[in-house]
C-alpha cells in the first residue's frame, strides 16, 4: 500500500508519520460554546490516498464525541476525493460485539457500518473485542485488528520468574500468545459479569507463591476486573503483580487505587499518564505490510 500522508493532531500521528517516513498534515479542533466541534484540516492535501489517525482524548474519554469527530473528518476527506485508511487505535463500541440481550444492538458492527458509509475504505485498530464474534465483521468495510499484546513482550521479558494471567476466557488467546512467546507458565481465571448489575464474580487457583504475576487484559474501565484479579494473585502469595492493559479507560481514582496494589502499564491507544508502552511501531509495520 502506498500511503502519501498521515493526517492527525497528536503525538501518535506524528510518530506514525515518522515511522512510515511520510509527511503529516495537522488537524485543528475548534469548539463552539455548546461543545459542537468544527475540525479543520490545516494542510492542503494533494495526494489521493491518506491515513487519518484519530485517538480518543484523555481524560474526556467520550466515545460519542469521538465518533462525531471521526465522522466529520472522514466525510470532509471523502468530499475532497480521498481514499481513507482510518486508524482508530481504540475501537469504540467494540465491547458490544454481539446481542447479549433481546432488543440490544450489535454496536460494534453498526459503528463499522457508519464509518464505512461516511467514506472510510479500511479501518486499522488495535486488539479490539470485535473479532471474537465472527459475524460482527461489517460487510461494508475491511477491519485490520492488530495484535497490541506484542508491544508488551519486551517489558514482560524483564520480569523474573513470571506467570502470565488473564482475568477471563476472552483474553485467553492473548495469554497463550505471551506465554508461548516467553516460554513461561500461564493461567486464565473464570469471570462472570451480571448483565443486569455489572457485578463481577471471579474464580481461579493460581500457584503464585514467590512468583511475579503478570495480569493482562485488553481493556480496563471500572477497574473491577483487574482489582479482583490482583486480589486473587496477592491472596495466593504473589511476590509482585504487574498489570498490562491495551486500552486504558480507567478514571484517575481507579488508577490511584491500583497503583497501591500493583505495577500498572498501558499502551498509547489512548494517551494517558500511564501510556508507557507504544503500539506505533506495530501499527506502522501492519500498514507497511498491506
Ligand atoms: C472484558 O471482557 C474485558 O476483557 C475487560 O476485562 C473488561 O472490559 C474490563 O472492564 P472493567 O474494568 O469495567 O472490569
Amino acid at each position: 500500500m502506498i500511503i502519501i500522508i498521515v493526517i492527525g493532531c497528536d503525538l501518535f500521528s506524528k510518530q506514525l508519520a515518522e515511522k512510515l517516513n511520510v509527511p503529516m498534515a495537522n488537524i485543528e479542533k475548534r469548539y463552539f460554546p455548546d461543545k459542537e466541534l468544527c475540525p479543520r484540516i490545516l494542510t492542503e492535501i494533494k495526494d489521493d490516498h491518506v491515513i487519518l489517525v484519530n485517538r480518543m482524548e484523555f481524560p474526556v474519554l467520550d466515545p460519542n464525541a469521538y465518533l462525531v469527530e471521526s465522522l466529520l473528518l472522514i466525510k470532509t476527506l471523502k468530499e475532497m476525493g480521498k481514499k481513507i485508511e482510518f486508524v482508530m487505535p481504540y475501537m469504540i463500541y467494540g465491547r458490544q460485539d454481539k446481542q447479549f440481550r433481546e432488543g440490544e444492538p450489535v454496536s460494534a458492527r453498526s459503528i463499522l457500518d457508519i464509518l464505512a458509509d461516511a467514506g472510510a475504505s479500511n479501518i486499522l485498530t488495535v486488539s479490539s473485542h470485535y473479532e471474537r464474534t465472527k459475524d460482527i465483521l461489517s460487510a461494508k468495510i475491511s477491519v485490520y485488528n492488530i495484535n497490541g499484546f506484542e508491544a508488551f513482550l519486551e517489558k514482560i521479558r524483564e520480569i523474573k520468574n513470571p506467570i502470565i494471567t488473564g482475568a477471563d476466557f476472552g483474553v485467553s488467546e492473548n495469554v497463550d500468545f505471551i506465554s508461548c512467546a516467553l516460554k513461561v507458565d500461564s493461567i486464565v481465571f473464570e469471570k462472570h459479569r451480571s448483565l443486569d448489575t455489572g457485578s463481577i464474580e471471579m474464580n481461579g487457583l493460581i500457584e503464585a507463591k514467590g512468583r511475579n504475576v503478570v495480569i493482562i487484559d485488553d481493556i480496563i474501565s471500572s477497574g473491577g476486573t483487574i482489582i479482583k484479579a490482583i486480589n486473587i494473585c496477592k491472596n495466593s502469595g504473589a511476590k509482585s503483580v504487574s498489570v498490562f492493559v491495551i486500552h486504558n479507560l480507567a478514571k484517575q481514582e481507579t488508577l490511584d487505587k491500583i497503583d497501591k496494589m500493583a505495577f500498572f502499564y498501558a499502551t498509547d491507544t489512548i494517551e494517558t499518564p500511564k501510556s508507557e508502552i507504544s503500539v506505533v511501531d506495530i501499527v506502522a509495520k501492519r500498514i507497511q505490510s498491506l
